[in-house]
């Protein structure tokens, strides 16, 4: 399939399957380097553009291991810069000649950096910024126990070998993690690499590619044809429906959304009067009997995501199979971040829970796909919807699972469990719109637990459902924090949803990080 990318050049990412991959791909864009990732297969990928360097992630293998993902011959043949994040550096020195050893010299979280004494503070490796010591993030279980001949430490911990290059300051590895936030100066690092060692000139920017994407959706997309776009309300769908409306206009888009009946209290509405607003048709598919039928009794987290996921899949097929005639392309907003963790041929991290949209499709489809931003990720398409004259209110709503609130709803879930929650639901989000608040959070919900307390309303004794409200700040959804609600704003909205949502009778507020904890609660 043909995926027109977005830039000239830029820097590749060889996943070895770190959870923190991502990340990597995310620091540089964030400092106007477009870069993608690859899996380190034998052959060479088609990159799709010019390769002005090389990162090679770090990994959960370890580099004696028989099993263990080489290095593939690609990497060093392209004669470009290759920095190795852990398991990368590790591979790096393997194959020059250097020797990896597993065992007592691991470090997980924090740890001290300071500057080697062999080297001179104009090391291509000491950016500006790099002050010893240096804060930075570990995560590994082997060590560099010598280098190879030609290289040398540029930095280190009390236990090993931190940083390290070769003779020409081409070839460089960290143990550390520069993509993850709490290394000191991790980012400025990555725009260094790229700037100053690949020489880029680091120019990236999401809004200069509206033209791209458009000329190359003109491009791909045959003379008169039709477009069927899934919307599930939330922001990617309604960028790519608004982008694909203004590219080909309304007589051949149109969007279809699937009332699942685990959507919020007002996600019909909103996407129905974005859908006005764009003066874009939108058909609705009512489909929220079958979901509760098919999720009844159901209590196993990973059963009901698979079975939301499945049911999801079932209504389209049904809906595009009556339509195969009417429609030549489907589209959907699958960012970058849902190509790398659905694996993309290559090397997915470990399944936590199985993540999917429910606007995943299909397998078989009728339609030729379209994926405007396959290569972007969320806060870029929130650019392009600004500049597409979206509205903000949808632009910047919270994140929202695509089982919806059927991984909010712990226990069962039925048509009356759901109108609890989104009844609180809209009490809390209201709140904090209301305070000011809601823009200052990453993500804010209630969940409904399996459990009842007793309690007293009036005279009368009670025996109704707990539900906890859960607020987080987060960059990436990758870790996130608590927010820090006041003691009173957190009475008030429990005061409210006990007073008028009926069938609760106790708020908690969930005060757990992630990690340990994950954002939903399923
Ligand atoms: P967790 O709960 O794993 O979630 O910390 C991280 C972020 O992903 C969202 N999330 C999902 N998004 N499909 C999605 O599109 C899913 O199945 C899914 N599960 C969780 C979650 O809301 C948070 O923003």
């Amino acid at each position: 399939m043909y995926f027109p990318r977005p830039h000239n050049d830029g820097l590749c990412v060889v996943d070895f399957g770190s959870q923190y991959t991502q990340l990597i791909a995310r620091k540089l864009r964030e400092q106007g380097v477009y870069c993608e990732s690859f899996p380190p297969t034998d052959q060479k990928p088609d990159f799709g553009f010019t390769v002005r360097g090389i990162i090679l992630s770090g990994g959960p293998d370890t580099v004696s291991d028989a099993t263990a993902r080489s290095l593939p011959d690609w990497v060093l043949a392209e004669g470009v810069p290759v920095l190795g994040i852990c398991y990368g550096m590790q591979l790096l020195v393997g194959h020059f000649g250097g020797e990896v050893r597993s065992g007592h010299q691991r470090e997980y979280g924090r740890a001290q950096i300071v500057k080697s004494s062999n080297d001179s503070d104009d090391h291509p490796l000491l950016w500006p910024g790099f002050n010893a010591p240096h804060e930075v993030w570990m995560s590994h279980g082997d060590h560099i126990a010598r280098l190879p001949e030609n290289f040398h430490e540029v930095a280190h911990t009390s236990r090993t070998t931190a940083a390290c290059a070769d003779a020409s300051g081409r070839i460089i590895g960290l143990q550390y993690h520069p993509e993850v936030e709490h290394t000191q100066g991790g980012s400025e690092f990555l725009g260094y690499f790229a700037a100053k060692i690949c020489q880029m000139e680091c120019s990236w920017q999401p809004k200069s590619m509206m033209a791209s994407i458009e000329s190359a959706l003109r491009e791909q997309v045959r003379y008169n044809s039709h477009i069927l776009v899934a919307c599930s309300g939330g922001v990617d769908s309604t960028v790519a429906l608004a982008l694909l409306n203004r590219v080909f206009g309304k007589e051949r888009v149109q969007g279809v959304f699937v009332d699942t009946g685990l959507l919020r209290w007002n996600d019909l509405a909103s996407a129905q009067a974005t859908a006005n607003q764009l003066s874009i048709s939108l058909e609705v598919i009512p489909a929220a009997n079958l979901f509760y039928t098919r999720l009844e009794k159901q209590t196993c987290p990973e059963t009901k995501r698979k079975i939301i996921g499945s049911t999801f899949i079932d209504v389209f097929k049904s809906y595009t199979d009556q339509h195969q005639d009417r429609f030549d392309y489907l589209a959907q907003g699958t960012l970058y971040s849902d190509v790398i963790e659905s694996g993309y041929g290559g090397v997915a991290p470990r399944v936590i829970k199985t993540h999917h949209n429910v606007g995943g499709l299909p397998d078989a489809i009728p339609f030729e796909i379209l994926e405007p931003f396959r290569f972007l990720f969320k806060d870029e398409v929130r650019q392009l919807g600004a500049e597409l004259g979206i509205h903000k209110d949808i632009i910047w709503q919270h994140p929202f699972p695509g089982p919806g609130l059927g991984v909010r709803i712990a226990g069962e879930v039925n048509r009356k469990r759901v109108e609890i929650v989104q009844e609180a639901d809209k009490i809390f989000i209201n709140y904090l719109k209301e305070k000011g608040l809601y823009n200052q959070i990453w993500q804010a919900f209630c969940v409904l637990l399996p459990i009842k307390s007793v309690g007293v309303m009036g005279d009368q004794r009670t025996h109704e459902w707990v539900l906890s409200l859960r607020a987080v700040t987060s960059c990436d959804a990758m870790t996130a924090k608590v927010a820090t609600l006041s003691i009173e704003d957190l009475s008030c909205v429990a005061e409210k949803i006990v007073s008028s949502v009926k069938g609760v009778n106790r708020v908690l507020y969930d005060v757990t990080t992630k990690p340990p904890a994950t954002i939903e609660w399923q």
